[in-house]
Parts: C-alpha cells; structure tokens; sequence
C-alpha cells in the first residue's frame, strides 16, 4: 500500500516578503555593492561589554554547562525582579518569572498555556507577524483589530466591543507597547482601560514588553512612559526579552513574568519543549543588570534618538504620506502616499528602491496583509550615520523618477 506522507496544513506560515529583499542585499553586498540596510530589528553593537566579558570568564573557566531548571536558574529570575523593582517600583516574585529563549519562546510558551484551539486572541493589525503566525499554529483563531493612525495603530476598548459584538467572546489580547512596525505606545492610562476591559471580559491580556526602555519621551504633550501590565494586573502575562533594550538578539534569552494560575503549566511546558534556556546566556545575563551595562544601554538609546530625530526631520523631503509617530522601538512606519508613484505596491517600491540606490527597507506587507501594500517600515537601530546616508539616497531616488 502506498499512502502520502502527510504535511501538517496548521503549520504552514506564510514567509516574511523581507527574506526576499534580504537575499536580494546579501547578493548585492557579495557582488560588491554598498548596501544600506534598515531593515534589522536589532541593535549593530551587541551585548553590553559586562555581558561579553562574563561570557568570557565562563569559557575561560570550563564551568560546565549543564542543564538549569526549566524556568531558568534562581540567580537570573532574581536579577530580573530587581529589575522591576528598579523600573517600575513593583515588587515581582522571582517564583512568578520564567526565563525563556528569547520572548519567541515565550510565546510559544505562554500562549500554549493560555489558550485552547478554537480560542479567540484579539491583536493590533499592523502588527509583529509572529503572534498571529504561532496562535494559527496552534488552532487559535486570530481577530484582527483593524487599528489606524487616529488610534495610534494600537487596540482600544471601542475595537475590542466590535469584536466582541462581531466574532464573540474573545479569550485573550496581545498587545506590544512600544509596537513593532508602529513604534506606537499606549499611554497608562491607555494601558488601564485595555486591562481593566480585559478583567471585566474574562479576557487574557498579553503585554509584549520587548522595546521597554528604548522610548523617545518628547515624542508627545504627554510624556509615554513605558508601563508594565504587572503594574495594574498580575492576572495578565508580561513577556520581555534581552533582544533589543541589551542588544542581545542571537544569545537568545526572555523571560516572561506569569500568572499564579499558570506558572505550574508553564513550568511543565518548559521541562518538555526545551528543558531549559540556554545556560551560558543565562549565567551571562546576570551582568546586563549592572550599573555598568543599564548605562550602556541608556547610551545606545540616546543614538537611536539622534537616528530617530533626522529621520523625522527628513519626513517633509521624503513626502511621503502619514507616519506613525514613533514614541519608542526603534522603527518609523510610513505610508509612502504619492511617493508610491506608479508601483503597484510598497514591495515593489522597496525593490526597485535596492536596486537603484542600495538602500533596504522593509515593505508593509508582512506587518499588515490588508494596508500595508502602502507602506514601509524603516529601521533605525543602524544609527545615524547610516540613516542619514540612507535619507540622501531615497531622496535622489525619489527624483529620478
Ligand atoms: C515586538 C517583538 N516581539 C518579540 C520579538 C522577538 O524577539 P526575541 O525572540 O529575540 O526576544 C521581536 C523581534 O523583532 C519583536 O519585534
């Protein structure tokens, strides 16, 4: 008998659009082109020098790097307590802290625990495409919020009641604040509304919490400070990351802080997917809580603000149409208005932008299946200089058409 080796069908996410464009800049930069890439969401400069230089103390010393608990070791969901001590004055049981790979682990973790196939999880369209890429994976069903400019492309009560009213009770809702593409965030008071619908509904609230500390307060009249859901509800789930705020992207470590009512799931869960994060990172970690590494990092944001400030101030050359107003993240997303010209869409814009000037950015697409085709997210983590080499050469490009 001969029968079909299955493909599972839940698993087949759909490919970022940016894989294309970033083959496209590995090929031109191998070809010897000078290529400017804002399309990373990463910092260039790596781990702050603590990070490194433990990490090289523990090589040197052989120490041996056998499994940690599943929830990472004690030392490290200590450290990560007093970090909310020291942000947002919040006292965090180092019990309810579970270190992770990276806030995709978290995810991956957290929603598994969250939810069952056939819950409803509402999230922000546009938004980072992961969550709706792993809930599908799941068998939960994902409720786009269509948020626009006026909302400051984050969800609001007023969304989250037409979904109810449209698709449901909903089970869960993911928010990220500051956002990937957007950079947007929710006010406190924002924040206090989604959280206190969300009791009222018997909803989860999810609070990605990966770009806390890299915000731009002058952004607004108001200043955005960056909250954290633990600081109006521990019903909720906050995940965070070293990715972005550290610049530790590839050591791959996350924590997410976890409900009492979940906390033994998540602990099970962990032991079976992974066993445990990546000790060598975790043992490094411990010193991304230094004076010495929270300055570094303090002095990184302060270049991303110089590279947000020059692009802002080159939005009237660039006329393009609206653009997010980027109160933190590292990222402008822009609609491309009358700049789209006669391309078809953003992608195609993009494509045509690398060739000409050797410029990549990303179009809105794999942020957005339904308006991004208009739009762009750039990247500034790649600083100043970049940015404004990048700026000239859009510009010039721009002319030439
Ligand atoms: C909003 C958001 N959340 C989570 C992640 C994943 O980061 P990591 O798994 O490195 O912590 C990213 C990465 O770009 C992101 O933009």
């Amino acid at each position: 008998m001969s029968r079909k080796l299955k493909v599972a069908e839940r698993a087949k996410v759909p490919a970022f659009e940016v894989m294309s464009i970033l083959d496209r800049v590995a090929a031109l930069r191998a070809s010897g082109r000078d290529v400017i890439s804002l399309c990373a969401g990463e910092p260039s400069d790596g781990a702050p020098t603590a990070v490194s230089k433990r990490a090289a103390e523990i090589h040197t010393a052989g120490t041996p790097m056998t499994y940690t608990p599943p929830l990472g070791i004690l030392e490290l969901r200590e450290a990560i307590a007093g970090h909310y001590k020291r942000w947002y004055n919040i006292d965090v049981p180092s019990a309810n802290i579970a270190v992770t790979t990276g806030s995709s682990g978290a995810f991956m973790l957290l929603f598994l625990a969250s939810f069952n196939a056939g819950d409803k999880v509402a999230l922000a369209r546009p938004g980072y495409p992961a969550y709706a890429n792993i809930l599908r994976t799941l068998g939960v069903e994902v409720i786009e919020l269509a948020a626009g400019p006026e909302i400051r492309y984050q969800p609001s009560v007023e969304l989250l009641e037409a979904a109810w009213e449209e698709h449901g009770e909903l089970d869960g809702l993911m928010l990220a604040s500051p956002a990937n593409p957007t950079g947007t965030m929710v006010s406190g008071a924002e924040l206090g509304d989604l959280g206190a619908w969300c009791k009222d509904h018997g909803v989860r609230l999810i609070s990605d919490e990966i770009y806390h500390g890299i915000d731009y307060p002058e952004a607004g009249a108001e200043a955005r400070r960056s909250v954290s859901a633990w600081e109006l509800d521990k019903d909720s789930v906050v995940i965070s990351s070293f990715s972005k705020y550290w610049g530790m992207t590839g050591w791959r470590l996350g924590w997410a802080l976890v409900p009492d009512d979940l906390i033994g799931t998540v602990d099970a869960l962990a032991g079976n997917l992974a066993l445990c994060p990546p000790a060598p990172a975790q043992y490094a970690a411990l010193a991304a809580f230094t004076d010495e590494s929270y300055a570094e990092a303090e002095s990184r944001v302060d270049e991303f603000a110089k590279a947000r400030a020059a692009l802002l101030e080159a939005m009237p050359r660039l006329g393009w149409g609206e653009c997010a107003p980027a109160d933190g993240a590292f990222y402008l997303y822009a609609e491309l208005g009358q700049m789209l010209g006669s391309f078809p869409d953003s992608s195609a814009y993009c494509a045509a932008l690398l060739e000409a000037e050797g410029v990549a950015i990303v179009p809105g697409v794999d942020f957005d299946k339904v308006d991004g085709g208009q739009r762009v997210r750039l990247s500034f983590a790649a600083g100043l200089a970049q940015v404004q080499e990048a700026i000239e050469r859009i510009v010039r490009f721009q002319q030439a058409r």
